[in-house]
């Protein structure tokens, strides 16, 4: 059985198809004080799959906590969580002493939970895999770059394809996987984060101009990367800027902005649900689910 929320019900109507598997919901129920209160299907099979993203993760950590232990209670033996976009990924070293190191600590709280836990292109830079982090618990992280690759390779022609533009040095892995099998070209850029929205991008010197870029990312929160991606490439007289995103968080006006950044498309997975969703995650979790099994 499939067991999903609401907000993320066409993602988890693809994948039932997919899988070929039962989907029931979980209600959910907010108090007045900001408490939660879940529902799920009184009986449960001895296999679950728990589909939840953790965009706005706080809340939703809690939901799995409440759902995983819920669900062994009523009769699941072998409980999988498919997590298209895993938060607090990004915090994974004390930065500063006596930081707290979210990435760890979260990722082992939900091998606490599941026996599995299937995720989407998560932010692994110092780590090589998930079960680095979460003993006890079997990891898999899947790449939606392929997909992005074939997306972008459909929208020209196979003689005029455009260049692929990794906007810091870890977008290499993403630049090269889309560029696999559909021939797409890149570049990466050297990328400066002084705070949460103070970011500066660095083009490498290779002349670009008349060129239809693409920039490539894992995942796109303020879109600051993004827009002073494309303000550099500008400069260097591009022909045109697209955007390609796994997880499209696009927080406040992100989108507006990269508007007026001069980007023409915006294009992302429906790993985190987006008005920008071009291309589905469901197959590549649904193999991965069936590969596991
Ligand atoms: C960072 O390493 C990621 O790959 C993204 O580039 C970053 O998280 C994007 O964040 P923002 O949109 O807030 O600049």
């Amino acid at each position: 059985m499939l067991l999903a929320f609401a907000d993320e019900s066409p993602l988890a109507h693809a994948l039932a198809r997919e899988m070929d598997c039962e989907l029931a919901f979980v209600e959910t129920h907010r108090f007045p004080d900001g408490e939660i209160k879940l529902r799920l299907p009184p009986t449960l099979p001895p296999r679950v799959v728990v589909l939840r993203g953790l965009q706005q993760p706080n809340d939703r950590l809690v939901q799995l906590l409440l759902a995983g232990r819920t669900a062994r209670e009523l009769g699941a033996r072998h409980l999988t969580l498919a997590s298209p976009y895993l938060a607090y990924m990004r915090q994974d070293m004390a930065f500063q002493p006596g930081e707290a190191v979210s990435q760890r600590i979260v990722v082992g709280f939900l091998g606490s939970l599941f026996d599995r836990v299937i995720t989407i292109d998560p932010h692994l830079h110092r780590i090589a895999s998930l079960d680095e982090v979460m003993p006890g618990a079997q990891g898999a992280a899947l790449t939606a770059a392929p997909l992005l690759g074939a997306w972008i390779a459909s929208q020209w022609p196979a003689d005029s394809l455009p260049l692929l533009v990794g906007p810091d040095e870890e977008a290499d892995q993403w630049v090269r996987a889309a560029g696999e099998r559909t021939g797409l070209k890149g570049l990466v850029c050297r990328k400066t984060r002084r705070g949460d929205r103070d970011v500066t991008v660095e083009l490498p010197a290779q002349d670009i101009t008349g060129r239809d870029v693409v920039i490539i990312d894992d995942v796109a929160s303020t879109g600051n990367t993004i827009v002073q991606a494309a303000a550099a490439l500008r400069e260097r007289g591009v022909a045109s800027i697209d955007v390609a995103v796994v997880h499209a968080l696009f927080g406040g006006d992100a989108i507006e902005r990269l508007m007026q950044a001069g980007v023409r498309h915006v294009w992302s997975t429906d790993a985190v649900p987006h008005s920008s969703n071009v291309v589905t995650v469901a197959p590549l979790l649904a193999r991965a689910i069936a590969d596991c099994d």
